[in-house]
């Protein structure tokens, strides 16, 4: 290997073979071309513009970015690992096809600079992505739950029958944790949306350039305001990789439900097939393979949050090639997030509620038993904590009997409390339960409809 013709001018020996090992970065940085490009052709208009290059050479850098970005696209490009990244690779091509002017793409500039253009430009572009996939999401969701409003089934706590709820709230639930993350991304977004461009490798440039020029084709709120930090800090990828964590925890949650739902125990849901897979010895199973990718899925990306955190910790300012560390584990996080949500997406779109099991399940364990408690509240004008009292006596007696609360005979609750009526059985169901919980956020079947329509109304036009 040769010594690299892009800075080699002091370098008498060759890089050692494990340079090319622990240095060389375009097999996975490559992903940066379109990113790379933009913002070249970005600099080099900025370049003529302030009279810093001349037009003619102007020209011929951008057909030259041009033609090497269609050679890319078409697969036609051959990278080099001698020219370690996706920069030196560009640029070296760009030699090839236009000669000396090309030298001049890199006046007032830095790979410094460049990278974290690039890079906050790739991220940007992800974040489009991604809200999208994320609003998506919730609309199969709210559209479902305005569907199943009135679905009833158990609520859990300690994964114990405690209240009855109905499926279209439980998935109003998610809607919500779904819009924390869009928020989150969006918040990102705008922090990281300014430009690096023309920090250079990290003091400035004494060329007369025009950094707002350069941000607002590459379409950043304006430029970075100190040339250090610009080029130094990365805590814009970590925002990402915390949010894309975040949203990877709920989606791991719900796939973790989903896999519960599935089994023959529960059979809440029905999945659909071609989320599902069969065994090679066990004919009868269809194993949720889906749900538990996409419940499995937090362990790289939270890993990459964790990586990039520990590579950037104690690095002094400014740029160190510790930094070239950020990129690999990043596209790979970003890139699961993204087949994460569309799983999520194909797999509830098709899913559908097994609505008998689901209310048996959620009869059982003495569901409504806070309902009684309350009950006694609001009719006898018992404090709660002895209503709380009298109605464990009653679950106590069921329990003993083997039945459910409403099954109880009168007798039975008038010898734990002779002032109970008959009344009392209007809110033993399950279906009174629910439809008593009107409270704001509640689950009655009345709030869960009209709240799935505002975020459908709200979804549609995001
Ligand atoms: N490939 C490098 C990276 O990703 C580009 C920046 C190189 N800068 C330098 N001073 N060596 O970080």
């Amino acid at each position: 290997m040769a010594s690299n013709s892009m800075w080699g001018g002091r370098f008498s020996e060759s890089p050692d073979a494990v340079m090319d090992l622990i240095n060389v970065c375009i097999d996975y940085d490559k992903r940066l071309y379109a990113q790379d490009i933009q913002g070249s052709l970005a600099h080099s208009a900025m370049l003529v513009e302030t009279g810093i290059l001349s037009a003619q050479d102007g020209e011929k850098i951008t057909s030259g970015l041009n033609t090497i970005l269609q050679e890319i696209e078409s697969d036609q490009f051959v990278y080099s690992r001698d020219l370690e990244d996706i920069h030196m690779n560009i640029e070296a091509r760009l030699r090839e096809l236009i000669g000396d002017a090309a030298g001049r793409l890199h006046t007032a500039r830095s790979r410094n600079d460049q990278v974290a253009t690039d890079f906050k430009l790739y991220i940007r572009d992800w974040i489009d992505g991604a809200v999208q996939e994320i609003s998506q999401l919730q609309l199969i969701l709210a559209e479902k739950a305005k569907a199943y409003n009135d679905v009833v089934m158990p609520g859990f706590t300690h994964l114990q029958t405690a209240q009855p709820v109905t499926f279209g709230h439980h998935l109003l639930a998610y809607v919500e944790m779904l819009e924390r993350d869009y928020s989150r991304f969006m918040d990102a977004r705008n922090r990281l949306n300014q430009s690096p461009l023309g920090s250079a490798a990290l003091a400035g440039t004494s060329f007369p350039i025009d950094r707002d020029k350069t941000a607002q084709t590459l379409g950043f709120n304006e430029p970075t305001r100190n040339s250090l930090d610009a080029v130094a800090d990365r805590d814009f990828v970590l925002e990402v990789l915390s949010a894309a964590s975040i949203t990877a925890m709920h989606c791991s949650r719900f796939a973790e439900e989903i896999v519960i739902w599935s089994t023959a125990q529960f059979n809440f849901v029905n999945l659909p097939d071609r989320f599902t897979t069969g065994s090679s010895i066990m004919p009868q199973k269809r194993n949720p393979d889906a749900a538990e990718l996409v419940r499995a899925k937090i362990g790289r990306i939270a890993g990459a949050f964790q990586a990039l955190l520990m590579v950037m910790k104690g690095l002094p300012l400014t740029y160190s090639k510790d930094m070239q560390e950020d990129k690999e584990m990043t596209f790979d996080a970003l890139q699961s997030l993204s087949i994460t949500l569309a799983a999520m997406i194909g797999m509830v779109k098709d899913m559908t509620p097994v609505e008998g099991n689901m209310r048996e399940a959620a009869k059982s364990g003495f569901s409504t038993a806070t309902d009684l408690a309350d009950w006694c509240v609001r009719a006898l004008n018992i404090p709660f904590r002895d209503a709380h009292h009298i109605t464990g006596t009653a679950v106590a007696e069921a329990e003993k009997r083997g039945v459910d609360l409403p099954d109880l005979p009168l007798e039975a609750l008038q010898a734990i409390e002779p002032r109970i009526t008959e009344d009392v059985y209007s809110v033993l169901s399950v279906e009174a339960s629910v439809q008593s919980r009107t409270s704001y956020g509640g689950t009655a079947p009345s709030n869960v409809a009209q709240q799935a329509e505002s975020w459908i109304d709200l979804l549609k036009a995001r």
